[in-house]
């Protein structure tokens, strides 16, 4: 056995290195070791960054064909997809490295290879070649992360049938690319291939997209996707999806319930994005007694240890949202509480962005949420075709809504359709955080002319005093 640390983490994504980082800057002597050949886990590597390159370059290509021309720029734009997927590769390295640079800067040990609990205070770790060494630590953080969820009967090849890792690197445009969930994943790589040629179904079981997410605000958002191309069928199973040599997929779609007759259509191309399942493979969880649920979930009380002392875990592989900044925020609290602070996470206020045009963010409490547990609040809304910046750059879809307590107008939930919502929905969360009211929001001073005055309006709408509308 060698080194005695105070902490190994298992897992190098935003959860694991940054409570890794945190830990060492706290001054405890720490550990990682990562089973992939680079560090940064989903988010870095298949996830967040890889899938923000291309709806970054997409939406400018798109831009470039479609709303160029308006502002009295001629250009016409060629898709060079190889180029595109060059940009989208030097992303994830820039980033990979720097989270390389990050450990090292902070003293942190690295350990390549697949770490396994090998009992109380002992992480063993296996490396590519199959040498094992076991490392003896005070305590452990699993931040294993998540992995993706197949459908029976549907196999993935990551070329034709794809799930979101495949369909961040397709070497050809899908003439049809038939999405499996309508879900966080897929609508914003539907959104991608959409922008760059493919015609996109979207097959989503339940009667709507985005479960739990504000109705109102998801409405208008599948409207304005349907209006650029998407097509919906709600309420309906993806059943099978045959493969018959080159030739194009036979995608089985039946109705959610009932027996409803199957019908058949072609594609080039499935992407099943029906949810993520935590990875808790191969760690030896279970000899060392370490409880999961039925979701396949690690148990964890709320300073993030599990049944076993000294036995903790973060991110993905524990419940609440399988979100990177709920990953790192987690990472920091577990850190703080090993170095004797009072690490904390505030799960009412964890914004969620998809990245689509428009953005749709969200922070809080939606309206069903409010109505369901009984609680009085007012609404105050504000649409961007009343913002003069939002008309100007001609980006007018969508509406900021402020959700505040009818009784002590404190902010209880800001949803935001538009363009860059998923930067405007931080001062909403600073906001929140703080506990403070509409009234608070309303009589900030917003620059001129923004799309965050969207937001205050809407806070003005509350009080039913927008100036603008
Ligand atoms: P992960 O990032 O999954 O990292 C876990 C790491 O642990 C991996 O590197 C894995 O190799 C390693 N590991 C696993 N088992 C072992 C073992 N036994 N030994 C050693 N190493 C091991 N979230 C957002 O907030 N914003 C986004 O825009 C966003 N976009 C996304 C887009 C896609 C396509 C996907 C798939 C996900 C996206 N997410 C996004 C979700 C985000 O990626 C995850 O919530 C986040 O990565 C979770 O972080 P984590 O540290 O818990 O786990
Ligand atoms: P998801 O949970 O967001 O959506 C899955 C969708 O598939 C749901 O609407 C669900 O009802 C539907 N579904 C389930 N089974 C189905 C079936 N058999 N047939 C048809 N539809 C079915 O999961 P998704 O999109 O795979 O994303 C996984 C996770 O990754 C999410 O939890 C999300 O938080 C995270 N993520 C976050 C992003 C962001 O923050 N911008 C971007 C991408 C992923």
């Amino acid at each position: 056995m060698v080194d005695a640390y105070d902490l190994i983490v298992i897992g190098s994504g935003p959860g694991g290195y940054v409570c890794a980082i945190r830990a060492a800057q706290l001054g405890l002597k720490t550990a990682i070791v990562e089973k992939n050949p680079t560090f940064g886990g989903t988010c870095l590597n298949v996830g967040c960054i890889p899938s923000k390159a291309l709806l970054h370059a997409s939406e400018l290509y798109e831009e470039a064909g479609h709303g160029f021309a308006g502002m009295g720029i001629k250009v016409k734009p060629e898709l060079d997809l190889a180029a595109m997927m060059k940009y989208k590769a030097e992303g994830i390295d820039g980033n990979v490295k720097g989270v390389e640079y990050l450990l090292k800067k902070n003293k942190i040990d690295t350990h390549r290879g697949t770490g396994r609990v090998a009992g109380a205070g002992k992480v063993s770790v296996t490396a590519a070649d199959g040498a094992v060494e076991t490392l003896a630590t005070k305590a452990i953080v699993i931040a294993t992360g998540s992995d993706i969820v197949r459908l029976p009967g549907i196999e993935i090849d990551e070329k034709r049938v794809v799930s979101s890792t495949g369909a961040l690197d397709l070497d050809r445009v899908p003439e049809h690319l038939v999405v499996i969930g309508g879900g966080v994943i897929g609508l914003e790589l539907g959104s991608v291939w959409r922008r760059l040629g493919a015609k996109v179904t979207v097959v989503e079981f339940l009667d709507r997209i985005l479960p739990g997410m504000d109705n109102e605000v998801v409405k208008s958002f599948q409207r304005i996707l349907e209006k650029q191309g998407v097509a919906f069928r709600v309420s309906q199973k993806v059943t099978g999806v045959k493969a018959n040599g080159k030739g194009p997929l036979k995608v089985a779609v039946a109705p959610a319930s009932g027996d409803g007759a199957t019908e058949e259509f072609e594609a080039s191309h499935v992407l099943v994005a029906v949810g993520r399942v935590p990875y808790t493979e191969g760690l030896g969880l279970e000899e060392a007694g370490v409880a999961i649920d039925n979701k396949r979930r690690i148990v964890v009380d709320d300073h993030f240890e599990t049944n076993v002392p000294g036995i903790y875990a973060i991110g993905d592989v524990i419940r609440g949202p399988m979100l990177a900044h709920k990953a790192e925020d987690e990472g920091v609290a577990v850190a703080e509480n090993l170095a004797g602070k009072a690490g904390h996470v505030n799960y009412g206020v964890i914004p969620g962005v998809i990245y689509t045009y428009p953005e749709v963010a969200s922070v809080g409490k939606t309206e069903e949420s409010l109505k369901a547990a009984g609680v009085e609040y007012t609404v105050g809304k504000f649409p961007f075709t009343a913002n003069g910046r939002a008309k100007v750059n001609r980006q007018t879809e969508g509406f900021v809504k402020i959700l505040a307590d009818a009784k002590t107008d404190r902010v209880l939930g800001v949803h935001i359709l538009g363009p860059d919502a998923g930067n405007m929905i931080a001062e909403a969360a600073v906001l929140m955080e703080f506990g403070g009211s509409a009234e608070d929001l309303a009589r900030t001073c917003h620059a001129h002319p923004t799309l965050p005055e969207a937001v205050k309006e809407a806070a003005l709408a509350v009080g039913k005093r927008a100036i603008h509308i």
